[in-house]
C-alpha cells in the first residue's frame, strides 16, 4: 500500500518543542522505525509549516495513494481550506494528534477537518501515527 504521512506547522520541531507535551523523539527517527517495521508498504513523509503547501501535497497524492495520515497541527482547529482539500480528494485521510487535544485548551477541542476524515486518533504520543497506519494496512 502507498501511505503518505503529512505533518503540519511546528511539527518539524518534534523532540525540541514542548517536550512534556510532545515527547523527546524527533520525527525522522520515528518515521525510519515505521519504515523498518512495514517494509512491504510504501511509506512517505512530508512536513510543511505552510497551509498552501499542505493543500498542494493533498492534491498531488490524494487521487493515487491508499491512505493519508495527517497531523495538521494548529491548522486542524482553523483551516477550512484544508478541510475542503480533504473533501476534494479520493484518498481517505485519518487525522492524528500526538497529544490528547481534549485534555488541553478548549480551542483545541474543535477540529475543522474531522468531519471530512475517515477517523481521528489523538493522545497516544507518536504511536498515534502507527495506529492510523495500521488501520490502512489492515484493510
Ligand atoms: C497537535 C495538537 C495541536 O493542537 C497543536 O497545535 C499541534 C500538535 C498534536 O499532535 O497533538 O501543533 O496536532
Amino acid at each position: 500500500m502507498k501511505i503518505q504521512i503529512i505533518n503540519g506547522p511546528n511539527l518539524n520541531l518534534l523532540g525540541v518543542r514542548e517536550k512534556s507535551i510532545y515527547g523527546s523523539a524527533d520525527f525522522n527517527t520515528y518515521f525510519n522505525t515505521l519504515k523498518e517495521r512495514y517494509p512491504d508498504h510504501e511509506l512517505t513523509y512530508f512536513q510543511s509549516n505552510k497551509e498552501g503547501e499542505l493543500i498542494d501535497k493533498l492534491h498531488e497524492i490524494g487521487f493515487d495513494y491508499d491512505g493519508i495520515v495527517l497531523n495538521a497541527g494548529a491548522y486542524t482547529h482553523t483551516s477550512i481550506a484544508i478541510a475542503d482539500a480533504i473533501a476534494a480528494i479520493t484518498t481517505p485521510v485519518i487525522e492524528v494528534h500526538i497529544s490528547n487535544v481534549y485534555r488541553r485548551e478548549s480551542f483545541r477541542h474543535k477540529s475543522m477537518l474531522a468531519a471530512n476524515c475517515k477517523g481521528v486518533i489523538a493522545g497516544f504520543g507518536l504511536d498515534s501515527y502507527r495506529l492510523a497506519l495500521e488501520n490502512f494496512i489492515n484493510l
